[in-house]
């Protein structure tokens, strides 16, 4: 991508710290980035690298039940949270581990979390939504710079948050994600920031040199390790994991744009950030591709 090509000092990024009143007509027709990096986001980013057909994201367990009892069809799977648990009658609950391809290939997956889902139903309006974790940080990056007239675009940000309220870990996401994005186009000024987006810096700039002990000492991780779910932590925390960014597009996540090792390598050329590890030199070309 020939940097120049835009000016990209016009690039508006605001984040919301939480879904919550965020009225879903402020999200029309933006570019949004929705993230809960504990743990809807990462583990939606699992499905979609499993082989999930499509994941509809729906706030209520009411809701779930009311559309897996629509569809009638034997390829759909209840899926999520309440209090980090399964939710009782469900076949999966939202720890990333489960979702194999056993569990998901070419499965349709309805999925209630506490907070994650309700964020991604906001942004059903949204122009595109990329879904987003610390596993698929670069590739989220990729996957912006290939929209479509970037420079003229208002970026939002959206933090699931913890029960309406703020969250360590999605800030500290939040800030990562741009301060990559910083890096990747050479925005030097912050002319263009919301207050909420340079909050967002700073949160990364205080907790982001160990996000693995970021996440396991936030509210939230405190909550998921009483429950027994440290692995889940662990595999939140793994920086550029999975190079696929999962795209909601209205109500539903049919799509994923999928980037190679090759593009881990060349994000992390131009940022040589300490946090990433060196992986080998994969001399392949980046892959994209396009499920519908
Ligand atoms: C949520 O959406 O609130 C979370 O994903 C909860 C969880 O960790 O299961």
């Amino acid at each position: 991508m020939d940097r120049c090509r835009f000016n990209y000092i016009d690039v508006e990024i605001t984040v919301y710290f939480s879904p919550n009143h965020l009225d879903e007509l402020e999200l029309r027709d933006k570019i949004v980035i929705a993230i809960d990096v504990l743990r809807a986001s990462t583990t939606i980013t699992y499905a979609m690298r499993a082989g999930a057909r499509e994941i509809i994201p729906v706030a209520t367990v009411e809701q779930a039940m009311k559309i897996v009892g629509n569809l009638h069809s034997t390829s759909t799977v209840l899926c999520g949270e309440r209090g980090g648990k399964r939710i009782e009658g469900f076949k999966l609950g939202n720890s990333p581990f489960e979702y194999t391809e056993e569990a998901v290939q070419g499965k349709a997956l309805i999925l209630t979390t506490t907070n994650g889902a309700v964020a991604l139903t906001k942004a059903k309006y949204a122009r595109q939504c990329f879904v987003t974790s610390f596993v698929n940080l670069s590739a989220t990056v990729e996957a912006l710079s290939q929209v479509t007239d970037v420079a003229n675009e208002h970026l939002v940000i959206v933090c699931s948050g913890l029960e309406e309220a703020f969250s360590l870990e999605d800030a500290t996401c939040a800030g990562m994600l741009i301060t990559r994005l910083q890096a990747r186009f050479g925005l030097r000024a912050l002319d263009k920031l919301s207050d909420s987006a340079r909050a967002a810096l700073s949160v990364y700039a205080q907790y982001g040199s160990d996000i693995y002990r970021t996440l396991l000492e936030s509210d939230h991780g405190r909550n998921l390790s009483a429950l027994g779910f440290e692995e889940d932590i662990r595999a939140a925390s793994q920086i550029d994991s999975v190079p696929l960014v999962p795209v909601l597009e209205q109500t539903a996540i049919k799509k994923k744009l999928i980037f190679s090792e090759a593009l881990r390598l060349q994000m992390e050329e131009r940022n040589p950030a300490r946090e990433v590890r060196k992986p080998e030199r994969i001399p392949s070309a980046i892959r994209k591709e396009k499920v519908v």
